[in-house]
């Protein structure tokens, strides 16, 4: 029987809840979110899922710090939270990537190789689907039918559909993607040395 030392929190020792390091300022948003949902939710243990949601929905996912903070104010112990949060397909553990990759894994898209696109964003990435990488720049998931089965196998980035993805495919959809995600970057420290110049005092 593998023992947890008591401080090591329950949400840490379970399998798929490794979550990725808090970004700066998270910490303090994820328990301002959690307090004031508790402002406006009685504090029964019927609550639960309604409370998970408002979290979600708040924060984007239900990071481990959130999850303890409603299994502490609600009173319910951690197994029954992380439980709940596991069994329910609408809760999701990780962050949102900036770049959601969501592969098609339909009949149609299944069958014409789906599960290949999936392997090679996996081998790209270095993630496992439903995972997101340390950056938080891309997350990545099994998705089902989105309804352009003739573009089979289908992977949706965000809410843009790229259809017939194969692994050379894969190479250029992320070769784009980092490209525009380096012109945001430029164009919005362009944007503050902007502000700068034309607000000094500001800075
Ligand atoms: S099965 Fe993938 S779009 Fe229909």
């Amino acid at each position: 029987m593998r023992l947890v030392h008591r401080k090591q929190s329950f949400f840490e020792v379970q399998r798929g809840c490794s979550q990725l390091e808090l970004i700066e300022g998270e910490k303090e948003l994820i328990l301002e979110s959690i307090d004031e949902i508790f402002k406006t939710n009685d504090r029964t243990r019927e609550n639960l899922i309604p409370i998970l949601q408002q979290a979600q929905e708040k924060i984007g996912y239900l990071p481990t710090l959130a999850m303890e903070r409603i299994s502490e104010l609600l009173g319910v112990p951690a197994v029954d939270v992380y439980s709940l949060a596991t069994f329910y397909n609408q809760f999701r553990l990780t962050p949102p990537g900036k770049f959601q990759i969501k592969v098609c894994m339909g009949t149609a898209c299944y069958m014409v190789g789906g599960q290949i696109a999936l392997d090679s964003f996996e081998r790209r990435l270095e993630i496992h689907e439903g995972e997101t990488t340390p950056d938080r720049e891309y997350s990545l998931e099994h998705v089902a039918c989105v309804g352009c089965c003739t573009m089979a196998p289908v992977v949706v980035i965000n809410e843009k559909v790229e259809g017939k993805v194969t692994p050379t495919k894969v190479d250029g959809i992320l070769l784009a993607l980092e490209e525009e995600s380096k012109k945001n970057a430029d164009d919005n420290k362009a944007d503050e040395e902007d502000k700068k110049i034309k607000n000094p005092e500001d800075s």
